[in-house]
């Protein structure tokens, strides 16, 4: 097993390795001892881990309690967010007690969100079990939900008290989910680590899961700590989301996120050669690793329709909205944009 420690507003270890959650129970004395145990996870999560986590957690004395919403993007919205309260309340949750969030982002999200705010603030842990929710949204202590007008609009950065991370959860992930995932790993690659790029072009899907999650995890913690509130460094974790995200909006959700990344990825890449910031090769390797991964990298939506929808993500700062451009494979660079010419520069990536 892997531990490594992020060192934030609140220090915390992440643990990665196998059998996490069937000694889920184990874990829980090193963030307090004794309390009720409030869990919330999904419709597609619990019916396979539900039983698992119960046994650990009775055969060490805890009480629990349980909250499972409909499993999809469409959940994490406000009137979920107000039920989670609702019954943290009923049954009498204290701040000396602990919510975990058991499941993918959706879940991770919204339960952090939760935490933070239910009496201003409970303590929680993440179990994340998509891949997606392990090498990104579990670590970092960003929370939310969305609103109509677009996602993750209302939040908070909350730490958790803990992440444990059992790789084995993967082993029941539907294969398109998986994949999913692999957008946010192909990120970290792109942005930080040519050796990581090129093993994920060596061996596509069969990449080695304990080094690429471990590693992805160790980058997202090192950027976390240089900037845990977002006002620099952390941007850079944005690579094809400014386009993602307005691609999931005009999509309705029905696109998953890590496919809209994908056709982000692409579409940024793609522009940034365009633009003269990186060599075409460098589009060339990135389109080469998304085919690798069989993750979509093209739209038929307008540069208009993109710019539009782009225009109401939490990335925009005023006049301009700030791009993550690949320079090289491991180097990428934070690029202020005019609003004005995001449709252009948007063009010359489709
Ligand atoms: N998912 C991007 C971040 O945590 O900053």
């Amino acid at each position: 097993m892997k531990t490594i420690t992020v060192n934030a507003s609140r220090s915390y270890p992440i643990y990665v390795g196998t059998e996490l959650l069937a000694n889920i129970g184990d874990y829980i004395p090193q963030v307090k001892s004794s309390y009720t145990i409030a869990i919330v996870s999904d419709s597609n999560v619990w019916p396979i881990y539900g039983n698992t986590v119960c046994a650990s957690l009775k055969d060490r004395g805890y009480d629990f309690v349980h909250y499972v919403l409909p499993a999809g993007e469409e959940s994490k919205n406000s009137e979920q967010y107000i039920r989670i309260l609702n019954f943290l309340a009923e049954n009498s949750i204290t701040r000396g007690d602990l919510l975990i969030a058991l499941g993918g982002g959706v879940v991770g999200d919204i339960t952090g969100f939760a935490a933070a705010t239910y009496l201003r603030g409970v303590p929680y842990i993440q179990v994340p079990t998509s891949l997606l929710a392990m090498v990104d949204s579990s670590v970092g202590g960003k929370t939310a939900i969305d609103l109509p007008a677009g996602k993750n609009l209302v939040g908070a950065f909350n730490q958790p008290a803990m992440v444990l991370c059992d790789i084995s959860a993967l082993n029941s992930l539907p294969e398109d989910i998986f994949t999913d995932g692999c957008a946010e790993v192909i990120k970290y690659g792109i942005l930080y680590d040519a050796q990581l790029f090129s093993h994920l072009q060596t061996f596509g899907l069969q990449f080695d899961r304990e080094y690429v999650i471990t590693r992805c995890i160790e980058l997202k913690r090192d950027v976390v700590m240089e900037d845990e509130f977002d006002t620099g460094a952390r941007q850079m974790l944005n690579l094809g989301h400014t386009v993602g995200h307005s691609i999931e909006k005009c999509s309705n959700y029905s696109l998953s996120h890590g496919k809209a990344v994908a056709i982000g990825i692409a579409v940024i890449a793609k522009a940034s050669a365009s633009n003269g910031f990186c060599v075409s090769t460098i589009y060339d390797d990135i389109i080469g690793v998304l085919n690798r991964f069989t993750l979509p990298c093209s739209t038929s939506l307008s540069a208009d329709l993109l710019a539009e929808n782009a225009l109401s993500d939490k990335k925009r700062f005023g006049g301009t909205i700030n791009l993550v451009l690949p320079r090289k494979i491991g180097k990428c660079a934070l690029h202020p944009i005019p609003v004005g010419e995001l449709k252009s520069f948007f063009e010359a990536g489709l």
